[in-house]
């Protein structure tokens, strides 16, 4: 990894355009309810060291400029809301996620659709998908080669602590070998910002 890589790390809610308010004890992210499920507000209680934490990392103003950003994971929970973001806000949106059945795979296959229909036509070039893995090393430096990414949102993961232990294995494959692949590409193809938000690790 290069001094080049990882320059600045945004929050997702600042990357993803959501509003984020502060009240004395918590946090409120409004996402704007979108029809592809999970809408509304998410509201937690935070601790003064956490409020502390959350203000520093609000301090990275959101960016508004034009770019091309890849969002692993990006037919799922998390990634579809923040696709539904990007392109709303401007920005050209290339998907990469392997579809897998940790859920009903319809689902997601439903989440890619809606997220298509947010494109005309005219405007398809804005959003690219590719199911695969980003483990396939070989695809993953097409990607970066073909779609010219500049940005990367990294939401591919398993999640789930029961079936990690059941299966250990996928969770390496994906949260593990996944991210430092793809961290690795990051530093080769000096991409200028990463945004890992995983909690599964
Ligand atoms: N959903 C939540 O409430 C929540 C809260 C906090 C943190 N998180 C974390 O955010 C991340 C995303 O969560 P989510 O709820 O969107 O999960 P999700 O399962 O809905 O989405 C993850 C997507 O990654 C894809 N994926 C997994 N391994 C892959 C691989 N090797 N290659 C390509 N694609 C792959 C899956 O097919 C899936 O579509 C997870 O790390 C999760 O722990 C989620």
């Amino acid at each position: 990894m290069n001094d080049n890589t990882l320059s600045r790390v945004a929050s997702l809610p600042q990357l993803a355009g959501f509003q984020a308010t502060n009240n004395k004890d918590n946090l409120t992210i409004n996402n704007h309810g979108n029809g592809h499920g999970h809408g509304g507000n998410i509201v937690r209680s935070r601790s003064s060291a956490e409020l502390v934490d959350a203000d520093e990392a609000h301090s990275v103003q959101p960016h508004t400029g034009y770019k091309k950003v890849l969002v692993t994971g990006g037919a799922g929970f998390i990634g579809s809301h923040v696709v539904e973001a990007l392109l709303d806000r401007g920005d050209d949106v290339v998907i990469i996620d392997e579809m897998n059945d940790y859920y009903d795979v319809l689902i997601k296959e439903s989440n890619i659709q809606y997220l298509q229909s947010l494109v005309t036509s005219r405007d398809r070039h804005r959003l690219v998908f590719y199911k695969g893995d980003i483990c396939d090393e070989e695809l993953m430096i097409r990607i970066f080669q073909e779609e010219k990414i500049e940005w990367i949102c990294h939401l591919a993961a398993r999640a789930g602590v029961r079936p990690s232990i059941e299966d250990p294995f996928v969770y390496i494959h994906s949260n593990i070998r996944g991210t430092t692949l793809l961290l690795e590409l990051a530093s080769k193809f000096k991409i200028e910002n990463f945004v890992f938000a995983s909690s599964s690790r």
